[in-house]
């Protein structure tokens, strides 16, 4: 509960902020001065950390798998379950990032008349799903804010994202899935006690911060509309590096830019850099072929051997005059 706590004083102190600095007229700091920081805040950290994660040695394969490896050409291999090559490890990689293929895997215990019972737990993979699909929805739909003239695919995107046309303005299918979606992440931390034990500050505080951004975005849409125009200006300006004299455009939006700017630069110092990590996974990126390619440990020492054959030339006298084989005469 003190996790929880922290992480929601946090987010409240952020959503002052904004309020507090245009009191005292340093409202450029939120829309000038705090995007380019976050942003260098975040490309900065965001390769350092790959760097650091690529850097590592991975001696051996340790890729999971739950399919037959390649092996002998008369039993079936399963490509994608254990790649050997190439293109199964993209093809897995790809369901990974894609559909969280391991999530669907998902399984849950409970113990019943003192044995565990294992069975499937789908919500977690479809409320996982949901909000992330729905994440990437909405930052491709802001595009609009930051190119002229506006793409086509982004007007059709949220065509298609508001195709019901419930309410006006439109209510989007994303913005109702995002909401679902991190509704359960947050209510699985905080009421299930196994996962509220193993909740640290970093993981409500993401949860928070996003919940934070869509809520200040859903009522900039719905509830106190912001000057779209003075928006699509300011956000020109920072795309093309000539910003634009702050304008005191809304309280919800200043909250939002907030929001989404301390999200940014927090990124790489949290565990949202799985977006990044998974990549550099050795149990997820590394083919299964072990059996094909022999992998040499690097950091082995190099050790004196001493083959058969040099044993036999050593032996060779002893051994046939004992009558043991010998392999040459
Ligand atoms: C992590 C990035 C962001 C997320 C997740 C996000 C989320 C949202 C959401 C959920 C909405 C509700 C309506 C909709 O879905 O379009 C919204 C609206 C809005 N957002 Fe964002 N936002 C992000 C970045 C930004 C940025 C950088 C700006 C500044 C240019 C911005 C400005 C706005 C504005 C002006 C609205 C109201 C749009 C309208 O009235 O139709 N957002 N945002």
């Amino acid at each position: 509960m003190k996790n929880i706590g922290i992480s929601l004083i946090a987010v409240l102190i952020l959503a002052a902020l904004p309020t507090a600095l245009s009191a005292v007229g340093l409202t450029g700091l939120i829309t000038n001065i705090l995007p380019y920081v976050a942003i260098a805040f975040f490309l900065i950290g965001f390769v350092f950390r790959i760097l650091l994660w690529a850097k590592s040695p991975v001696p051996f394969r340790i890729s999971t798998t739950c399919g037959q490896g390649k092996s002998l050409p008369w039993i079936k291999s399963n490509p994608v379950e254990s790649p050997a090559g190439y293109w199964g490890v993209i093809a897995r990689m790809a369901q990974e990032v894609f559909l969280f293929r391991s999530l669907f895997r998902n399984t849950d215990v409970a113990i019943v008349d003192g044995r565990p019972v294992y069975g499937s737990a789908k919500w977690l993979w479809f409320c996982g799903l949901l909000f992330h699909w729905s994440f990437a929805i909405i930052v491709l739909r802001h595009l609009r804010f930051f190119v002229e003239p506006i793409a086509p695919w982004i007007g059709a995107l949220s065509a298609l994202d508001g195709f019901f046309e419930i309410g006006i303005p439109t209510l989007y299918l994303s913005d109702a899935a995002i909401l679902v979606g991190l509704t359960f992440l947050f209510l699985r931390r905080v009421v299930v006690p196994q996962m509220r034990y193993i909740s640290l500050f970093t993981d409500y505080f993401s949860l928070l911060l996003i919940a934070g951004v869509v809520t200040t975005g859903l009522l900039m849409r719905h509830f106190f509309p912001a000057d779209l125009n003075a928006v699509k200006a300011l956000a020109m300006g920072w795309v093309t590096f000539s910003p634009v004299v702050p304008q005191e455009i809304s309280a919800v939006f200043h909250i939002h830019l907030c929001f989404i700017f301390v999200l940014l630069a927090w990124f790489p110092a949290s565990k949202l850099m799985h977006a990044g990590g998974i990549f550099l996974s050795p149990t997820r990126n590394l083919a299964n072929d072990s059996r094909m390619q022999r992998h040499i440990n690097p950091w082995n020492a190099p050790v004196k051997v001493h083959t058969y054959e040099e044993y036999e030339d050593e032996f060779r006298g002893k051994m046939k005059a004992s009558g043991l084989p010998v392999e040459k005469e």
